[in-house]
């Protein structure tokens, strides 16, 4: 009877032990934005390569819409390990004491992606990353979304247009001095509150790429688009270091495999995205849209290059140098 027990025991156990192996590794992957979205479907994207390469020892469970954290508790989650991943704006390290990747909002810096890509995608970008690694951050890869324009309720053609309003903005001590420098008054908020922010009269406008602009509906209370394209807004894939870390080795490559083909695919659909989100709005009919002329966009880049000279030693004077000589990008020849 004795020794039926212990084998009833043995058996137990051993039947625990491999219905706990086959549990999947869960990373949850919070974010802000809509999941119809460059960031929402790369998102979605990895989740669906992660289960492929691992053959489903990882569940990504995607939370999209803040549906689970908003922008300031996301990092504070993931710094606790109750989320695993995130891809916050590059805007939203600064309050973590990554001052750096306030770089990416300096106004006009890029030209057009093929300029971005020279930083994101070489030695600068993985420069950058590395400074989350104290935070107990690991950054994973840079995913493009676009470059941003203003929206309100009155017209901007002109940088006088934004004079005295109040403009929300991300965490970023670049975009504050960027809206100073048109007289605008920046309103740092986070994004979930912004439609209503918008809706009510708390802020009169904003700035995001047309994919936000339209997947949260802000057209419906903004009657003004002006394509201005003044300044860039994109991702950084992170990850709780200690997770990653502590992953089987195997795992983690497989991992690393999904999130380089999710970076591709990202940065595949995110101009065909904010094209798409363009049409939508012009569909709607809400927002009229207006696309400055040459000497009206260099009127906007004139008023914004003082934030170049204003901020270079919140980034890093040398970081800023290194990536006008990547670019070519000279604020003194504007
Ligand atoms: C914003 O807050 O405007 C953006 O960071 C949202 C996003 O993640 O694209």
């Amino acid at each position: 009877m004795k020794i039926q027990n212990l084998l009833l025991g043995f058996v137990a156990a051993v039947l625990t032990l491999s219905a706990s192996a086959q549990q999947p590794i869960v990373i949850k992957f919070s974010h802000v934005v809509a999941a119809d979205t460059p960031k929402g479907k790369a998102s979605e994207f990895f989740a669906k390569k992660a289960a492929e390469l691992t053959k489903n020892k990882v569940k990504v469970e995607v939370y999209a819409n803040s549906s689970l954290y908003k922008d300031k508790e996301e990092m504070e989650a993931l710094q606790l390990g109750a989320v695993q991943m995130l891809a916050p704006s590059l805007a939203k390290f600064g309050p973590l004491g990554a001052k750096e990747f306030e770089v990416f909002d300096f106004p006009y810096i890029f030209d057009d992606t093929a300029d971005l890509h020279k930083i994101t995608q070489g030695a600068i970008g993985a420069s950058i990353l590395a400074k989350l690694e104290p935070k107990g951050i690991k950054g994973l890869a840079f995913w493009d979304n676009g470059f941003k324009s203003f929206s309100a309720n009155t017209p901007i053609k002109t940088p006088a247009d934004l004079k005295g309003k109040k403009l929300r903005i991300q965490s970023s001590k670049v975009l504050e001095e960027q809206i100073r420098s048109v007289g605008g008054l920046p309103q740092v908020m986070a994004f979930s509150e912004v439609y209503q922010a918008l809706q009510t009269g708390v802020v009169d406008g904003t700035e995001n790429p047309i994919s936000n602009f339209e997947t949260q509906k802000m057209y419906e209370v903004q009657k003004h688009l002006s394509l201005t394209n003044h300044g860039y807004l994109g991702y950084a894939v992170i990850v709780n270091k200690k997770f990653w870390e502590g992953l089987p080795a195997d795992v983690r490559g497989q991992l690393e495999q999904a999130m380089k083909e999710a970076t591709v695919y990202a940065n595949k659909i995110a101009q065909e995205e904010n094209d798409n989100s363009l049409e939508k709005v012009k569909k709607s009919g809400k927002t009229t849209i207006y696309t400055p002329s040459k000497e009206e966009k260099m009127a906007f880049k004139k008023a914004m290059a003082p934030t170049h000279s204003k901020m270079a030693d919140r980034v890093g004077k040398d970081l800023l140098q290194s990536i006008y000589k990547e670019t070519g990008f000279d604020p003194n020849t504007i």
